[in-house]
């Protein structure tokens, strides 16, 4: 990496620790971190990506989540954009980690995937890496206590959702969250890399189910 570009990813840093220093909603720096750690341990195995490309849509990728903005996708790529500007990137860059901030979510079971780059795919694996496994876990249940939802309700059914408006307008269970998205993140990993680190923490998640139902009943 020159130090020009490495600068952008320090000052990128810097600027996110501050912002998302005291998220609640599993969206912390913390969160970044680690999609920045898991996009730049997927990138090593994927030839042809471009590494400032991938660290700097990894550490923005949430800077303006639609479920923060009132559902506005359009949110994340212009915060994207002004902070990258301002620091001078160059526009090539300035695109490509735009594409990746607008296509990263998940939004709904039955939506199309849009992520068109190799970098783009590098960071959704490792954001869905970091929505399931024993830290997706910690991060469903933190989602929705701030969002002041139940743990579970036997008596609602989990939704599969065809269309972005109803997924974001449903206020599911935690539990209910596992079938609408986590456990349906393994069979939807684009790199290699992504695929097989996704089938552990899976069969973490569903270990966890089995255990969390043995209680429910007063079995365990
Ligand atoms: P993505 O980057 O795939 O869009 P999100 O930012 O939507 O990921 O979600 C990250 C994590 O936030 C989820 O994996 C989950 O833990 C939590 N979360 C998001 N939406 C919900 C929800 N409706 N109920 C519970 N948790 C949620
Ligand atoms: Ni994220």
């Amino acid at each position: 990496m020159k130090p020009a570009e490495q600068k952008l990813i320090d000052q990128t840093v810097e600027f996110l620790k501050e912002k998302f220093a005291s998220d609640s909603t599993g969206h912390d720096w913390w969160h970044l971190y680690r999609v920045w750690q898991l996009a730049k341990h997927i990138a090593a195995s994927e030839k042809g990506c471009d590494p400032l490309v991938v660290e700097l849509g990894a550490l923005l990728h949430d800077i303006a989540d639609f479920k923060f903005h009132n559902n506005d996708l359009s949110a994340g790529p212009k915060a994207a954009r002004e902070w990258l500007s301002g620091l001078g990137a160059q526009p090539g860059v300035v695109e490509q980690v735009c594409h990746i901030v607008e296509n990263v979510s998940y939004k709904g079971a039955g939506v199309a995937n849009k992520m068109k780059s190799l970098e783009g795919k590098i960071v959704q694996d490792a954001d869905r890496l970091d929505a399931i496994g024993a830290i997706g876990i910690a991060r469903v249940f933190a989602f929705s206590g701030a969002h002041q939802r139940l743990i579970h309700d036997p008596d609602i059914q989990p939704q599969l959702h065809e269309d972005f408006d109803a997924y974001a307008t449903a206020t599911p269970t935690a539990v209910n969250h596992f079938y609408e998205k986590l456990l349906l993140l393994k069979d939807r990993m684009n790199t290699q890399t992504g695929k097989q680190m996704a089938s552990s923490r899976h069969l973490f998640m569903e270990n966890y189910l089995k255990e969390f139902y043995a209680e429910w009943d007063g079995q365990k």
